[in-house]
């Protein structure tokens, strides 16, 4: 699979090329490599978000590439759980209106569900709290449960712990850790310390795949 940037420009800037991954059930996979490697890029790609130049992504035998757009989207919402370095909460809502957000409802049992995961996130206290109203490790923690509460297949971290200090950043990831039964994990970074326990990392330079 390859990812090209400015297509129609004269000078095109690869964002990955030649990466072959195939994403298996229930495993960690971490991508490693330094700014600007196209880690980025790549987990954009592998969530369905940007088409690829050159290959095909493929979610249970199918090119995603089949679907229409509403239904990507669609796919997304119910199976994937997406985890930025920013955490796009809302800052008008509080904690729980945030973590509700991913699933648009407000039925008790959602209600519920969403207290439950922020008892495992240790943060259930603060659901009534607006994100400026808490830390930073907390926020992320608030944007993991939203990430959650779609119970998915596939969640996707892109420098989840960029914003926090080591000891949150550590937290953070055996949290995700956690979930390695219930979804596949694929966490970029260039923080190799975070990757301990990954099953697989896939190191990026350049774009592409270092062997
Ligand atoms: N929207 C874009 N338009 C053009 N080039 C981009 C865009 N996004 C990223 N790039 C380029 O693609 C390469 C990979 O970027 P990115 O995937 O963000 O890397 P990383 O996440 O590892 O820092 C870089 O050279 C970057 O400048
Ligand atoms: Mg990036």
């Amino acid at each position: 699979m390859n990812l090209i940037y400015d297509l129609n420009k004269e000078e095109c800037t690869y964002a990955f090329k030649n990466i072959d991954i195939c994403l298996n059930a229930h495993e960690t996979v971490g991508i490693m490599g330094p700014s600007g490697c196209g880690k980025s890029s790549l987990l954009y790609v592998l969530s369905g978000m940007r088409k690829p130049t050159g290959g095909t992504v493929y979610y249970d035998d199918m090119d995603i590439d089949y679907y229409t757009l509403n239904e990507k989207a669609n796919i997304r919402r119910s199976k994937f759980g997406l985890i930025f370095q920013k955490h796009f909460l809302i800052e008008y809502l509080s904690v729980l209106e945030n973590v509700l957000t991913s699933i648009n409802s407000r039925k008790k049992e959602d209600i519920e569900k969403a207290m439950n995961i922020l008892e495992t996130l240790k943060i259930s206290h603060l659901a009534d709290r607006r994100p400026g109203q808490i830390s930073c490790g907390q926020r992320q923690r608030a944007a993991i449960a939203r990430a959650l509460m779609n119970n998915p297949e596939v969640i996707f971290a892109d420098e989840p712990t960029a914003s926090l200090d080591h000891n949150n950043a550590m937290e953070v990831i055996h949290i995700l850790d956690k979930f390695k039964e219930k979804a596949t994990i694929v966490i970029a970074t260039h923080d190799r310390t975070i990757l301990k326990n990954t099953d697989r990392i896939i190191e990026l330079w350049d774009g592409c795949a270092v062997k």
